[in-house]
């Protein structure tokens, strides 16, 4: 079974709502606009239940089948927030707002599951319901595990979940997904090193935290090349190296590091946060300096169910062909606050080809609309094959 012919017709109008939104980002909790639109969509389309300030600011929709008291409940899965990020495409449907910019494609999965959403209230031709999930904030405020909190797996009943992201490099109809980690956790840190200020041309009257910091940055390079075992995964990145001074000759009091950690298993988290302590606290007294360590956990790490990842690689597989689906994809050291919905439900977190375009969150990126039928025909399919309508209840 190839693509849903339905959604060659629906394509103009999918492609126009996603346009629209491009046009209209808007950035983590705050989607009043993104959000309302889907609900009034949702309710434009028979959608049997509409739910909006899920985890503030979501909005579910819950599609009841043929035999709704078969009491399956698949929910799908799509994000609405932009990025502050000034858009650089110069195209008609770009950015009306200067540094806000849906540079993730956060338009067109949103998009896409209206699109799904619609033609599933259309034919109904599945067992059980379909929650339909459109959530804020992925891009850093946890608005996936604002929706948990809330209790959404329980009010809706829902058994599995199951997401979708796009990807640039991956060629527009081709599928990608693995077993098992596939994201990665997203940790953040702070260091605050504190020392003596003073006079440039008199470093001995002064303890100088710019070299205890630089130290400790270098030291830091070695918990993955030394302490974490080779055939595991890991990052760690210093990204920010802020001084209190801004004068030629003037050693500052103090340095404010930051950063993040990239892992995909808890063992190997835990490893590194108990080394990245001991290294900062050890090395800054060495220098003769003190340091204050934050370490936040932040997303955890995207775990994809076996049976989830076997089912959906084989319905994308019915859609686009054998071989334009990779089920042995590399995972990737970003992160994915679906990690949280995953965390609460077995589900699948899968890639959707969107051909040679700019990289994610590039001022220059933008969603293929290309990609549009091949995602929502996944979307239909996956609920009609998981809950046939002529199953036995
Ligand atoms: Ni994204």
């Amino acid at each position: 079974m190839p693509i849903v012919n339905r959604f060659a017709d629906l394509l103009p109008e999918i492609t126009a709502w996603r346009r629209d939104i491009h046009s209209q980002p808007e950035l983590l909790f705050d989607v009043h606009r993104t959000a309302g639109l889907v609900a009034g969509k949702l309710r434009e389309f028979g959608v049997d239940e509409v739910v909006e300030g899920i985890g503030k600011t979501g909005v579910v929709g819950l599609i009841k089948g043929k035999n709704s008291e078969t009491q399956q409940v698949i929910g799908l899965r799509a994000d609405m927030d932009a990025l502050p990020i000034l858009e650089a495409t110069g195209l008609p449907h770009a950015s009306l707002t200067d540094g806000k910019m849906h540079a993730c494609g956060h338009d067109g999965h949103t998009a896409m599951l209206l699109g799904a959403a619609k033609y599933l209230c259309e034919t109904r031709n599945f067992s059980g319901d379909v929650a339909v999930i459109f959530q804020p904030a992925e891009e850093g405020g946890g608005g996936g595990r604002e929706m948990v909190n809330d209790g959404m797996m329980e009010r809706f009943g829902i058994d599995q979940v199951f997401g979708m992201h796009n990807m640039p490099g991956v060629p527009v109809g081709k599928f990608t997904i693995r077993s098992g980690p596939f994201m990665a956790a997203t940790d953040l840190f702070m260091i605050e090193i504190s020392g003596v200020g003073g006079h440039a041309a008199m470093p001995h009257n002064c303890v100088d935290p710019t070299i205890a910091a630089a130290q400790i940055t270098l030291a830091l390079q070695t918990l993955v090349s030394r302490n974490v075992d080779p055939l595991e995964n890991a990052v760690v990145s210093v990204t920010s190296f802020h001084t209190d001074s801004s004068a030629f000759n003037v050693i500052p009091q103090q340095v404010h590091l930051k950063g993040t950690v990239r892992t995909l298993s808890p063992d190997i988290r835990d490893q590194i946060e108990k080394r990245m302590a001991e290294v900062v606290e050890h090395t800054a007294l060495a220098m003769g300096t003190t340091a204050v360590f934050d370490y936040q956990r932040n997303y955890p790490v995207t775990v994809n169910a076996a049976e989830q990842t076997r089912q959906a690689a084989n319905i994308a597989r019915s859609v686009v062909g054998e071989h334009q689906v990779d089920d042995d994809a590399l995972p990737l050291m970003g992160g994915e606050d679906f990690s949280f919905m995953l965390n609460a439900r077995p589900g699948a977190f899968i890639f959707l080809g969107n051909g040679d375009t700019a990289n994610l969150h590039h001022p220059e990126y933008d969603f293929n609309d290309e990609a549009i039928p091949y995602g929502c025909s996944y979307w239909v399919q996956l609920v009609e094959q998981l809950m046939p309508a002529s199953a036995p209840s």
